[in-house]
Parts: structure tokens; sequence; C-alpha cells
């Protein structure tokens, strides 16, 4: 394999990804729901690992949003089963990898069993030096800001003296950079209340390939058109 040096003309440090399509690439085959899911995220922890070989130091994935309660019980319900099983199953092999799991999200609200999983995937790979893995679960990104802000108002940081900078840190994505590259998946375009205020300057990569069938082909495709994108940031 070339190196991803040579593969790629530059890399970016911060990639999200919306997972999507993980029902529809059911219902085609005739399948329940949950069994998308399921595939879907089998395929997350294959994408990380194989993201994990190229030197990108963030990754973050949006499982569940603020909004996915309005789904029926028993689907919210089994896609909480399925991460506690994730972390139960996968939670080592992602550890040995010397990856750092966040958790990007609210955990008031989550059923005590799957707040402790999150928190124990948090806490087992807190001292990891690796790849840092962001998990959206329960997350919405005007919540994200509006709790940002209500933390601000009972702080000691005067109005005049308040910053980007400053504002970032108070975010649950603290300490991590913007994201250069989202991708999303399913045929979608759209952003969906994910890291509003992180992707201000992203470039936005988008595909019809479901989920579950996103491959390595598929993400060194976006890594390629990244690679060709001209980043201005406002200036010329
Ligand atoms: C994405 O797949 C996973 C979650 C939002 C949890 P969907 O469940 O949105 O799949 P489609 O869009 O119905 O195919
Ligand atoms: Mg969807």
């Amino acid at each position: 394999m070339k190196s991803s040096t040579e593969k790629f003309k530059s890399l970016p440090a911060h990639v999200a990804i919306v997972p999507d399509g993980n029902g529809r690439w059911a219902q085609k085959r005739g399948l329940p729901r949950m069994l998308g899911h399921r595939a879907g995220i089998l395929n997350m922890l294959k994408m990380i690992q194989y993201i994990n070989e190229y030197p990108i130091p963030f990754v973050t994935f949006y499982g569940f949003s603020t909004e996915n309660w309005t789904r029926p019980q028993t689907e919210v319900k089994g896609l909480f089963g399925l991460v506690e099983k994730f972390v139960e199953e996968h939670l080592e092999e992602i550890h040995e990898r010397n990856i750092k799991i966040r958790h990007i999200g609210r955990l008031q609200g989550l059923p005590a069993v799957l707040q402790s999983a999150i928190k124990k995937s948090v806490e087992h790979t807190r001292s990891n030096t690796g790849m840092v893995l962001g998990i959206a679960w329960n997350y919405g990104g005007r919540t994200e800001i509006v709790n940002a802000a209500a933390q601000l108002m009972t702080s000691k940081i005067k109005p005049g003296a308040l910053d980007e900078k400053t504002f970032a840190s108070y975010l649950y994505t603290a300490g991590m950079p913007d994201v250069d590259l989202l991708i999303r998946t399913g045929d979608e375009t759209r952003l969906s209340n994910f890291l509003i205020w992180q992707t201000a300057y992203s470039e936005y990569y988008f595909t019809d390939v479901l989920w579950p069938d996103f491959g390595k082909q598929d993400i060194d495709l976006a890594l390629t058109a990244y690679g060709k994108r001209n980043r201005r940031f406002g200036g010329l």
C-alpha cells in the first residue's frame, strides 16, 4: 500500500461522518431496520480501524441525535442495546489500537445502563494517545451551543472578553480542532444539526452509498476529493 502522503494531496485533521442509510439498506433487502443498524455499527468499527491507519488525528461519528428520540420506541431501544453490546464486545479492540474515545453530547436523559457503557468506554481509553474518536450520542448542535452559553452566563468571563476560542472551549468538542471534512452517506445533503459550530468552514462530501455499504474505497474517494479542494477560509 502506498503511504498516505503519496496517496492523498493533504489529509484532514478532523473528519466528521454522518453514517446515514442503515434503515434503507435493510429495507432494500426485505430485512427489519434493526439489522441495518447492526450492519451499520459493524461497518463503523471497520471504518474506524481503516481510518486509524492514516495520520488523521480526529474522527467524529454522528450516532444518535436529540431528534432521533422521535423514532418508534422499539427502534430507539434497539439502538441503545446495540451500543451497549458494541462496548461490551469491541471496546478492547479499540483500546488496543491506542484510540481515545470522547462522548460528544448529553449523558443526561439516557438510560442508566447506556450511561455506564459510554462512561466506561471514555474512562477505559482516557490515557490513550492515538486517534481521538468522537461519538456523538444524544447530540444536538443547537443544544450544545445553548449549553455553552448557559455555562458562560455563570462563569467569571466578562462579555467583552468572550471570544470564539473561549466559546469553543465550552462546547462538547472542547480541545478538538474544527471539522475539516464532513462526509454524509445515504443520499441526503443536509447537516441535521450536527456540529454546526465546528463545521463553519468544513468541506462537505456527500455520497449516495448507504452507510453499511460504505467501504475503504469510498473513504479513499472522499479523502481524494478533499485533497483537491482549495480552502480559502474567506481569503483569496
Ligand atoms: C442512520 O441510519 C442511523 C441513525 C440515525 C441512528 P437511518 O436509520 O437514518 O437510515 P435511513 O435514513 O432510514 O435509511
Ligand atoms: Mg436517515
